[in-house]
């Protein structure tokens, strides 16, 4: 193997954001190499079922957070459109829209909660009555009393969406080494100088400019040593795979469970949200219960094939906000914990973590996720997880 022992930027993962961040540097012109410890997409990106719903995801409320959803939504189309161009591969993204419907008075009751505040912060949503909303999707179940219509909400295929970026990132040049399992961020004169990491069984060592750590709920792992621990921790989610999907044209959501229909015939059904450390184990009980509220939503999956249970961790912080930015070891860069919303952010990220590293500015929209909110309150400089 002849891979790089420099690189402008080293990113540590290879889930959504660290090729998100990667792509962007390429394209900018900077050599990059990728370290993924497992393989592209193999925590929570490979097995989500990509969303693009600022005005859906119901705990998406921190107002610095929908203005980055949106800003990163907004982006969507032309970055697609370049990594499809770069790549010649499609990432399969989508613009029908969510119905969020409502089965009883509850349910209705957080749609209102949400309408509200989204239609507040001027979101494209509307009410749907049950009948507009069989009209729309005629095999969702008659228990359906209404709903909203969120027009703006996308969603793309991370299946085909990470090959295509990591097609990419090597177009542009840049490497990406997956079964590389970093041991150490080496400092040198009080900054971070570049990244030892173990492949194959061989200790070898990677020299870099700038080193970004993404590993999403790994990411303390690399950080050892370094900086004191972020309050990160993985929050599991099992989600389905159902085949033949019914052909939904918009993504259906209730407030207990996702349905995503696929190009290729397959539903998606998701997702569980558990606390269960790096326990990535399927269980019965919580599928159960997503299955239970997904057949309410859409009878007809009874008969359907389960071809595949998933299981993510995702990356959460302990404000439920992601740190996109840099660390207090020059040279050294974050952008961990983006939680539920790793594929709505990646662009976001990767374009305005690049600018603010070629400029030496934080953007504003990124002021709200720096790592100091963790730590301006205690007189050690450490986070308190
Ligand atoms: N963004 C959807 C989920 O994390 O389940």
């Amino acid at each position: 193997m002849n891979e790089m022992d420099r690189a402008d930027v080293v990113v540590i993962g290879a889930g959504v954001v660290g090729l998100a961040i990667a792509y962007e540097a390429a394209r900018r012109g900077h050599s990059v190499l990728v370290l993924e410890r497992d393989r592209i997409g193999a925590g929570a990106a490979g097995v989500a079922a990509g969303m693009l719903a600022p005005a859906s995801e119901a705990d998406c409320e921190d107002p610095a957070l929908i203005s980055l959803a949106l800003e990163s939504c907004r982006l969507y189309p032309g970055w697609v459109a370049s990594i499809e161009a770069d790549s010649g591969m499609r990432c399969r993204y989508r613009t029908e829209g969510s119905l969020l419907v409502a089965l009883h008075h509850d349910h209705l009751e957080e749609l209102e909660r949400l309408a509200a505040f989204q239609q507040g912060r001027g979101l494209d949503v509307r009410w749907l009555t049950a009948a507009a909303i069989q009209a729309r999707e005629p095999g969702l179940s008659p228990r359906v009393i209404g709903g909203l219509f969120a027009e703006g909400d996308r969603q793309i295929d991370p299946r085909f969406y990470m090959p295509a970026m990591a097609a990419a990132i090597r177009a542009h040049g840049g490497e990406i080494l997956a079964g590389a399992s970093v041991t150490s961020i080496v400092q040198s004169a009080g900054r971070a100088t570049g990244v030892c990491f173990t492949l194959a069984g061989d200790d070898r060592e990677v020299r870099g400019t700038v080193i970004v750590v993404a590993a999403g709920a790994w990411s303390n792992g690399p950080l050892a040593g370094v900086l004191p621990p972020l309050p990160l921790r993985p929050v599991k989610g099992q989600i389905l795979r159902l085949r033949p999907g019914p052909p939904l044209r918009h993504v259906i959501r209730t407030a207990d469970v996702y349905l995503v229909s696929r190009e290729d015939g397959e539903l998606v059904v998701g997702a569980t949200s558990e606390e269960r450390g790096f326990d990535s184990r399927p269980t019965a009980g919580p599928v159960m219960d997503l299955l239970r509220e997904a057949w309410r939503v859409l009878p007809l999956i009874y008969e359907l094939e389960l071809a595949e249970l998933g299981v993510g961790l995702r990356p959460a912080l302990r404000d439920g906000l992601p740190i996109i930015g840099p660390s207090p070891l020059d040279g050294l860069w974050l952008a961990a914990g983006h939680y539920r919303h790793g594929i709505m952010l990646a662009p976001v990220t990767a374009r305005l973590l690049l600018d603010a590293m070629d400029s030496g500015d934080i953007p504003p929209l990124l002021a709200p996720f720096q790592l100091d909110r963790f730590t301006q309150n205690t007189t050690q400089g450490v986070p308190v997880p």
